[in-house]
């Protein structure tokens, strides 16, 4: 039996969602600690109930810095590592000038494996263990992306990006290579460790209905995949769909007319939503992703966490780089409380906490695995300074519990933060 190895430090886990139950949803243990043996959490506990109960585990003491599960990015584009914060384009320019030429390098699995390799360093770097991204329409970047994740022991979910139209020449499939490439990588690497596939149509500008259709198909042979792909980011974007799908009674009728509405379904972005199709996702049980700094930088709108959070539908966070503006989930977090500010409702770090966490575990449908501290869960941890820089130390220092001392670090974070972050309980930073 492994002895085990004894984290100490600041705990925060849950027992429930803040948005629905409040802050004491969220439990903070001031001198708290948790076991791992063989890559999971064995014990959650308080350090001193610990110390006496695994006495031969060997003991890391992180003092007051604080042991959260490992962030989750729900919504994210590995292949656009290289173009993130690229300038001055709104979404359909922002694709066809900067996107998709560099998605066409794709087709080299070199260029993709060096991209990957890049694109997780600086993932873990900054706290973020288990990411949802989108490949590009070549099955090499695929390959690419699960073999640098399998190599490091991650839990990702991952698909090829697929698109028939609206894209240019080198940078298009077609209905049926689509749903064969998808289902030959599918069956390659969904399971493989802890690795995911996930069925993704871009959106619906870049697929005809045909496509859809076909890759719902493949949705309903595979219903324990995840499906992953973009709804209403921007005005001009829900106008353009409007133009191609004349029969659809709104956006998201593209995706359910094709069998691609359902548990487990990803919703990157979902801002300009009509109520039929606020009502439909919640009946559904999909999944909306939240995508602040992309939002922003894009130039997208403000997504509308209260309402939707009221209404109990499934809701991540996520950076959606190179769309978004960082790679860091803190960023992302401090993003997702500006944009709710902005539209009168002030986010409880408690809940910026569980979204970029438990939230996002949920979404993925990894929320009994991954994304809390609690025993059975796997030991994937971000260990986190809560004083990393002058500025954060000086206000940090006046806090008067666990919440003004960590909103700073939410606000003002980047990856100086990041103490250690572990994958199955092995520090992964390199
Ligand atoms: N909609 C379709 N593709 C994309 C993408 O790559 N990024 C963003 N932000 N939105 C999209
Ligand atoms: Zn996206």
């Amino acid at each position: 039996m492994d002895a085990g190895e004894l984290l100490i430090g600041q705990i925060i886990n849950f027992s429930g969602n803040p948005f629905l139950e409040g802050p004491h949803a969220a439990h903070h243990d001031a001198s708290g600690g948790l076991v791992i043996q063989n890559g999971r959490i064995s014990a959650v506990g308080s350090a001193e109930d610990l110390r006496r109960d695994f006495p031969r585990a060997k003991v890391t003491d992180f003092g007051n810095d604080l042991i959260l599960p490992g962030f989750i990015d729900a919504h994210v584009h590995y292949p656009q590592t290289a173009i993130i914060a690229s300038w001055g384009k709104r979404l359909i320019d922002w694709l066809n000038t900067y996107t998709f030429p560099e998605e066409m390098r794709f087709s080299d699995p070199e260029y993709s494996a060096e991209v990957a390799r890049c694109f997780f360093d600086l993932s873990l770097s900054h706290g973020t263990t288990t990411v949802a991204s989108f490949c590009t329409i070549h099955p090499e970047s695929v390959n690419a992306f699960f073999a640098e994740a399998k190599r490091r022991n991650l839990c990702a979910v991952g698909g090829k990006t697929c698109m028939d139209r609206n894209a240019p020449d080198g940078l298009r499939d077609n209905v049926q290579s689509a749903y064969d490439d998808s289902k030959r990588l599918l069956e390659r690497w969904h399971g493989d460790d802890r690795l995911i596939y996930a069925i993704t149509p871009r959106f619906s500008p870049t697929s005809t209905r045909e496509q859809l259709e076909a890759l719902g198909a493949l949705w309903s042979e595979y219903p324990e995949c995840p499906m992953q792909t973009h709804l209403s980011e921007q005005t001009d974007e829900v106008a353009w769909v409007a133009e191609l799908f004349p029969e659809a009674r709104d956006y998201l009728d593209t995706y359910e007319a094709a069998g691609l509405l359902g548990a487990g379904g990803l919703y990157g972005h979902a801002i300009h939503l009509a109520d039929r199709e606020r009502q439909r996702l919640l009946e559904a049980g999909g999944a909306l992703v939240h995508c602040p700094t992309s939002n922003t930088f894009i130039g997208s709108g403000l997504f509308d966490m209260d309402g939707l959070t009221r209404e109990d539908q499934i809701v991540g966070l996520a950076t959606d780089t190179g769309g978004g503006s960082s790679f860091s989930m803190l960023r992302t977090m401090a993003a997702a409380y500006e944009v709710a500010q902005l539209r009168g409702r002030p986010l409880h770090p408690s809940e910026l906490i569980w979204l970029a966490t438990a939230g996002s575990a949920r979404a993925l449908r990894l929320g009994d695995r991954i994304g809390d501290l609690k025993p059975g869960y796997d030991a994937d941890l971000v260990v986190m300074d809560l004083a990393s820089t002058p500025a954060i130390a000086q206000r940090a220092a006046r806090a008067k519990d666990i919440w003004e001392a960590l909103f700073p670090t939410i606000m003002m974070g980047d990856d100086r933060a990041i103490r250690d972050v572990r994958v199955l309980g092995q520090t992964a930073l390199c």
